[in-house]
């Protein structure tokens, strides 16, 4: 419905910020008519009540007109070239890895020199891991900012970023950084302004003058770190009050109950897109909303404050995509896609964390069924908006499947994530994986899963013992999960090391920082000297990395692996194999993956499914043509092996 005030109320903020009408502009108004009523309708859900409602909203149109007007010229026909390409982000060339810029160079200016590296791999989007200004030591990997404007030291300063931002921009790279909305660190400055008496800045924390309410929020909240940062809330002597924690004690969550908080982090997500940022990483979007007598986790007004954001973005930058770090159980996962109304306009990537953990199942158990179980709910996402897909991330693994999804496949869900824990973690016979557990809950012997890739598929272990045969099999298995991950639809996401079989470091250790923290084994620093063996052949190193490029290689040439909703899971057969069709533009892809140690057989009803006959399929990853049919009905796919085939005119 036309609403005449709020259209003269934008007019009259675009012109505070120096936003004429013209032909240039036009496409602003055209999305600010659109959303605009919608934005007002959810800020007000979550605001109406409060006395600062209209001067906040009118804040918040401000903050939208002011990030137009200052976005620059370059970012708005990029913002074009993707409004016009339509969900750019579902394409098949994009492949990104996630890194410490630290670790992996040095630095932003060093980080410059490496481009090549990126486009010799294929990886075409960077996801910079925290690069804005953390306190030195405990800064939980950057995931503490004390000041959301100022990159880092440590890292290089704004305009080395720009350079960089520059530079990928001509290689047509993207770029990913995150936005921690959730908390600030205890050196924010509001932080600390809170801390000196500054009732203003008070109400951006949740801050109670005695455990009675903070003991009332423990009865619902989990625990995210119940080893190293156990309870939800900390005591702040200077105050002698408590402020909510959900983290660890030198994260500060921001009250988002306080409309002041959502204007403020809207204008750091702002100043972020005019920097030229492509994805925009919502660290811990499930935890940004708190309510007494709730787990406050993926509460209904967090779902409001991504809209509302989705909404302001669109207007002002609307070539930023938004990716909603939800590591949460599957059916919750999806809801950050958006539902009802809100269907696909939410967050436009999720992690596909379900996925992901069920993908480490498979390869310790040889049975793909528990992931089948997951797939009627992952395949509701909405068309438009896509997943990251990964095997390992900075973080550790969460086994967070449904039991149900575990029952349905025959086992004791109790039973079957102690086999799982243990089999990471080396604790299972002939178990060849080097892991350990990540966040104990010694309530409910909850663990997740620490180690990087190459470990936790057994490289380490080969290695040490010189075993030939089995460094080939971790190899094999390293490029399996990849492959069963790249092909998926949505985009892959290494995480750095992982493309050459870097092993778990265990330097961490001492650290006083980070010791506490065993996810920091699977942050290695890079070492190019190591890295030089990718040339040498033969070396683990050269084979991981020549296969991951050419993994990168084949789905940039295949069409249908863009994520338009044509995943199609094939009637196994087999359980030890997992079978996806992708069809689209006219091209058939069967992709299977071979979870088991053995050989797996498999007929060639497998393709038949679907009202298809192939008989020839040529397979993109071996390079060879496999015919099938009433004559040659069965074939085998090695252990821990896979096949890309394409489906050919007979
Ligand atoms: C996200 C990050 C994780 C961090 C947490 C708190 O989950 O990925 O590394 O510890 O948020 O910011």
């Amino acid at each position: 419905m036309y609403n005449y005030a709020l259209d003269k109320q934008i007019e009259e903020h675009a012109a505070i910020a120096g936003i004429a009408h013209n032909e240039k502009s036009r496409r602003f108004f055209s999305r600010f008519a659109a959303n605009g009523a919608h934005i007002k309708d959810l800020f007000n859900t979550l605001y109406a009540s409060q006395p600062a409602a209209s001067e906040q909203f009118a804040a918040l149109l401000q903050c939208i007109c002011t990030a137009y007007a200052q976005r620059p010229p370059v970012l708005k026909t990029k913002d074009h070239q993707k409004e016009k390409q339509g969900h750019w982000y579902l394409s098949q060339n994009i492949a990104g890895m996630s890194l410490y810029v630290d670790r992996f160079c040095g630095g932003i200016l060093p980080l410059c020199q490496k481009l090549d590296y990126f486009e010799k791999l294929g990886v075409n989007l960077l996801h910079l891991m925290p690069l804005f200004e953390s306190p030195p030591g405990e800064s939980d990997g950057g995931y503490a900012v004390s000041n959301f404007r100022k990159v880092d030291e440590r890292l290089g300063t704004l305009s080395h970023l720009q350079v960089l931002q520059q530079q990928m921009q001509k290689k047509d790279m993207y770029l990913m950084v995150d936005i921690v909305l959730n908390h600030t660190s205890n050196h924010h400055e509001w932080a600390q302004k809170a801390r000196n008496g500054d009732a203003e800045y008070q109400d951006f924390f949740y801050l109670y003058p005695n455990r009675q309410l903070p003991d009332a929020f423990e009865t619902t909240m989990p625990e995210v770190f119940p080893e190293a940062a156990p309870g939800n809330f900390t005591h702040i002597p200077e105050l002698d009050q408590w402020v909510m924690t959900v983290f660890h004690d030198y994260q500060w969550d921001l009250n988002y109950t306080n409309p002041r908080v959502l204007v403020a982090m809207l204008d750091n997500i702002f100043f972020y897109a005019n920097l030229g940022v492509d994805v925009l990483r919502i660290d811990a979007p499930a935890f940004i909303w708190k309510a007494l007598g709730t787990t406050c986790q993926n509460l209904p007004e967090a779902h409001t404050l991504l809209r509302l954001i989705r909404l302001c973005v669109e207007v002002a930058c609307p070539g930023m995509a938004l990716l909603g770090e939800a590591i949460v159980d599957a059916p919750n996962i999806m809801r950050y896609f958006g539902t009802d109304n809100y269907t696909a306009a939410e967050c436009h990537l999720a992690y596909n964390a379900t996925h992901m953990a069920l993908q480490w199942d498979m390869l310790a158990t040889g049975d793909t069924r528990v992931m089948l179980a997951a797939q009627s709910i992952l395949l509701q996402k909405p068309l438009g908006c896509t997943w990251i897909n990964y095997t390992r991330c900075h973080d550790d693994i969460g086994l967070g499947y449904n039991d149900d999804m575990i029952a349905g496949a025959g086992y004791d869900p109790w039973e079957h994530r102690r086999f799982i824990k243990n089999y990471y973690t080396g604790n299972y016979p002939d178990s060849p994986a080097r892991g350990a557990l990540f966040g104990v809950n010694e309530q409910n012997s909850d663990a997740r899963i620490s180690g990087t890739l190459a470990s936790l598929c057994g490289l380490e272990t080969a290695l040490q013992a010189s075993n030939v045969a089995a460094t080939e099999t971790a190899i094999q298995k390293i490029l399996l999960m990849q492959a069963h991950s790249f092909f998926l639809g949505g985009i892959p996401m290494l995480f750095s090391g992982d493309e050459l079989g870097y092993t778990n470091d265990y330097t961490y250790l001492s650290d006083p920082a980070k010791s506490y923290d065993n996810r920091w084994m699977h942050r290695p620093a890079m070492d190019w000297d190591k890295n030089k063996r990718i040339n040498i052949k033969a070396t683990a190193e050269q084979k991981i990395f020549e296969g991951t490029q050419r993994l990168l290689a084949i789905r940039r040439q295949l069409p249908a692996v863009a994520d338009l909703k044509n995943l199609i899971w094939l009637p196994p057969h087999n359980i030890s194999v997992a079978g996806y069709l992708r069809a689209a533009e006219g091209q058939q892809l069967y992709c299977l993956f071979n979870f088991s140690q053995k050989p797996a057989w498999l007929s060639w009803y497998i393709f038949k499914a679907h009202g298809n006959v192939p008989t020839r399929l040529f397979d993109h990853w071996r390079q060879l043509t496999l015919q099938i049919g009433d004559d040659r009905e069965n074939f085998e796919i090695e252990p821990y092996g896979f096949m890309i085939l394409e489906a050919q005119a007979s």
